[in-house]
C-alpha cells in the first residue's frame, strides 16, 4: 500500500516537474527547436573595425536573445553605406518587427526606412541619430553634448584657464562630418573653450577651428594621424620647439592617431600635451596608463544595450518605452523622443574602479 502511494507520488512529482519546465520553456522558446518566439529584431551596426561597435552588437544580441527575441545582427562592412542600406532593406523584407540602427551616415537611410514606415516597423536610432526620416520612433544614446562639455571642461581645469596667465596652444580634432553626434561632441567642447579662444588665453596656432577643418572622415585613426603630422610640421611643434599644451580629440580612435603622430615626433610621457578621448578603447586605456593620453569618456555599452532592449520589449508588448529627453534631438522632421545615458570621465586615477572592478575589462585586456 505504502509502496503504491510512494510510486504514484513520484509519478505526480515527475509530471508536475515536466509540466513546469515545459511551461517556462514555452514562454521564451519554440519547444523542440529552442528558437525564440518573441519576434525577430534587426540590429544594424556600422563597422567591425572599431572595438565599441563589436561590443555594442554582441551586447545587443545577447540581451535580446535572453529576453526571448530572435536577432538579425548585421555589420555594414567597414562603414560602407550601400551595404548598410541593403542590410536594412533585407531586415524589413525578412520580417523584422523592430529595427535598431546605428547609422554610418545619419542622412543616408531616408529611402530605406520608408519601407519600415510603410509596414509599421518601429525604428530605434542607436547611439547616432538618423536624420531626415519620419520612420525613427525613438533614439537611445549617451548624452553627447555632455561628452563634449566634459572634454572641454577637462582641458579648462587641467590648464587652469581661469587662473593661469597663458596663453596656451591647443589644436582641435573631431570626427566624421556625416555623424550627427559630432555636432554635439564638438559643439559641447567648443561652448566651453571658445570664450578662452576669444579672450586670447587659448591660441590655435594651426588656425583650424571650424568643425569642417577639424573633422576626420570615418573617425579614422590614420586620417587623424596624417592631419596631425601636417599640423606638427607646419606649426613647428616639438618637445624643444613650439609648445603644444592640449589637443581636444572627440574620441579614442582619432586620439590614437594624434598620439602616434606626437610619439613619432619625439614626444614622451614626460612632455605629452593634455589629450582627450572617448570610448575607453583598450589601446587607449593602455596609453592612459602609459601617460600618453590624459582622459577618456566611458560610455558603458552594457547600459546602452540594456536600455535599448527595454525599449524593444516595451514596443513589442505595446507599452511606452522609457524616455528622459523630448527636446534635444531634432532629426529634421521633428524631435525624436530619446533616452540619454550618462557618460563618465576616466583617467589613470579611476580606470581600475570604472573599467576593471565593474567587469567591463579584465586586467589582462589592458595589460
Ligand atoms: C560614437 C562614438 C564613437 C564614434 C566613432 C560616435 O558616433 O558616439 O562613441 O567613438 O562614433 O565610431
Amino acid at each position: 500500500m505504502k509502496k503504491k502511494f510512494l510510486a504514484s507520488l513520484m509519478a505526480m512529482v515527475m509530471v508536475f516537474g515536466l509540466a513546469a519546465c515545459g511551461g517556462s520553456d514555452d514562454a521564451a522558446t519554440d519547444g523542440d527547436s529552442g528558437e525564440a518566439t518573441g519576434g525577430k529584431i534587426g540590429v544594424s551596426m556600422p563597422t567591425q573595425s572599431l572595438q565599441r561597435w563589436n561590443q555594442d552588437g554582441t551586447n545587443m544580441k545577447a540581451e535580446l536573445e535572453a529576453a526571448g527575441y530572435e536577432v538579425d545582427l548585421q555589420y555594414a562592412g567597414d562603414n560602407d553605406i550601400p551595404t548598410q542600406v541593403s542590410q536594412i532593406e533585407n531586415m524589413i523584407a525578412g520580417g523584422c518587427e523592430v529595427l535598431v540602427v546605428a547609422a554610418i551616415d545619419g542622412s543616408s537611410l531616408t529611402e530605406a526606412l520608408k519601407g519600415a514606415a510603410e509596414q509599421g516597423i518601429p525604428v530605434i536610432a542607436y547611439d547616432r541619430l538618423i536624420m531626415n526620416s519620419e520612420a525613427v520612433s525613438y533614439y537611445a544614446t549617451f548624452d553627447n553634448y555632455k561628452v563634449g562639455q566634459m572634454q572641454g571642461e577637462y582641458i579648462r581645469d587641467a590648464l587652469d584657464l581661469d587662473n593661469a596667465e597663458g596663453p596656451f596652444n591647443i589644436e582641435l580634432v573631431t570626427g566624421a562630418p556625416d555623424d550627427n553626434n559630432v555636432n554635439f561632441f564638438f559643439g559641447g567642447a567648443m561652448d566651453v573653450l571658445t570664450p578662452y579662444i576669444e579672450s586670447g588665453k587659448l591660441v590655435v596656432p594651426s588656425g583650424q577651428t571650424e568643425k569642417a577643418q577639424c573633422a576626420t572622415a570615418n573617425w579614422s585613426t590614420e586620417e587623424a594621424q596624417k592631419r596631425f603630422e601636417n599640423i606638427i610640421s607646419s606649426v613647428g611643434y616639438a618637445p624643444d620647439g613650439v609648445k603644444l599644451d592640449a589637443v581636444l580629440c572627440s574620441n579614442d580612435s582619432t586620439s590614437y592617431g594624434v598620439q602616434n603622430a606626437l610619439l613619432a615626433a619625439g614626444y614622451t610621457a614626460d612632455n605629452m600635451p593634455i589629450i582627450t578621448g572617448q570610448d575607453c578603447d583598450k589601446p587607449n586605456v593602455k596609453n592612459l596608463v602609459a601617460g600618453y593620453q590624459s582622459m577618456s569618456i566611458f560610455k558603458d555599452t552594457r547600459t546602452l544595450a540594456e536600455k535599448v532592449v527595454g525599449m524593444v520589449d516595451a514596443i513589442m508588448k505595446g507599452s511606452e518605452p522609457e524616455i528622459n529627453d523630448t527636446e534635444t534631438y531634432d532629426n529634421g522632421v521633428g524631435v525624436v523622443p530619446s533616452y540619454l545615458c550618462d557618460p563618465v570621465i576616466v583617467t589613470v586615477d579611476n580606470y581600475k574602479e570604472m573599467l576593471i572592478d565593474s567587469g567591463y575589462y579584465t586586467e589582462a585586456d589592458i595589460a
